[in-house]
């Protein structure tokens, strides 16, 4: 599937909307582009798009929410990375932020990039104010307290210490699951869909979600650190509670799986042929490598 296209777009974007609101000399600024530039795999606009694309829209009208959700989602890598975190000193295939540029730094970097998110939103001259309204409720929702920061919570609380299945579920849904779903959010928040559609959206966004930190745990296991750009055997390191440790390899591949087949049958059933392009893209976040 070519998502090159896409994925050259949001680039462009991005670099945009810092040449837009960052100052020209800040090392703050420099920071922020160093991370949020090049090298992402650009997944949640991707995902974004395709859900866009599938509601009967032009992707291209989406191009500022996508780039907040990248923003957001690199301000998490960068506090992720920190030392009094999961200590991690690659992400994208370079030194982490605060590896770059020193931790005082690398925080400030990662709160500019939630500031430039919110910012991208509100002035946002593609959607009107109703949708900038709910893409606001729907992304300070996913990234706050209630979401990716209550699973960075937890996932910190459960380092040595055993989660149960149920708590394991709550760490990735929330750490990992809301960003993603926020794209199946912000790509239909103009669109007018039955309730089986949204429903089935929801669905499938949740499950995805769920598979991406699933997928993400595996490739800490057995990932090659190269294709990777980010250290493997980090998870191990820090006793954290991963699919790996709970279902074992094997069983975690089946689960993931079995969730994107849930996921495609029900986006397929509530969406038809229009559904085939995430539906494709599914194996590849099934079978990603980096
Ligand atoms: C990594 O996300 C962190 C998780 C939420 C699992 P990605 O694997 O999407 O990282 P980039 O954006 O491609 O670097
Ligand atoms: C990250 O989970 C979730 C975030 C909100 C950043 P991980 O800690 O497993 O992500 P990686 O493996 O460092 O990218
Ligand atoms: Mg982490
Ligand atoms: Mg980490
Ligand atoms: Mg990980």
């Amino acid at each position: 599937m070519d998502t090159k296209i896409y994925i050259d777009a949001i680039e462009k974007e991005l670099a945009l909307c810092c040449d837009e609101y960052f100052y020209k000399k800040s090392s703050v600024a420099d920071a922020a582009r160093y991370s949020l530039l090049n090298a992402g795999k650009r997944i949640r606009a991707i995902l974004l798009f395709m859900t866009a694309e599938m509601c009967g829209k032009g992707w291209r009208k989406y191009l500022r929410l996508a780039s907040a959700v990248e923003m957001i989602h690199c301000y998490s890598l960068i506090h992720d990375d920190l030392p009094c975190m999961d200590n991690d000193d690659m992400r994208r295939g370079k030194p982490s932020c605060h590896k770059a540029f020193g931790e005082d730094t690398a925080l400030l970097a990662g709160d500019a990039l939630i500031g430039l998110g919110l910012e991208t939103i509100v002035n946002d001259e593609n959607i009107d104010d109703l949708s900038k309204i709910r893409a606001m409720k729907a992304i300070t929702r996913a990234m706050g307290p209630m979401g990716m920061i209550y699973g960075q919570e937890l996932d910190l609380e459960y380092e040595d210490k055993v989660a149960d299945k149920i708590i394991l579920d709550t760490i990735h849904r929330h750490k990992t699951g809301r960003m993603i779903s926020l794209c199946g959010i912000l790509g239909s928040i103009d669109s007018k869909l039955t309730e089986n559609q949204r429903n089935a959206l929801e669905l499938f966004f949740d499950n995805i979600g769920l598979v991406f930190q699933i997928v993400d745990d595996i490739l800490d296991v057995e990932g090659d650190q190269r294709q990777l750009g980010k250290p493997v055997g980090s998870d191990s390191e820090n006793n954290k509670s991963t699919f790996i440790t709970l279902y074992g390899l094997q069983q975690s591949k089946v689960i993931a799986n079995n969730l994107t087949q849930q996921a495609n049958e029900a986006l397929s059933a509530a969406f038809g042929d229009k559904s085939q392009a995430l539906i494709k893209y599914t194996s590849y976040l099934l079978e990603r490598k980096n």
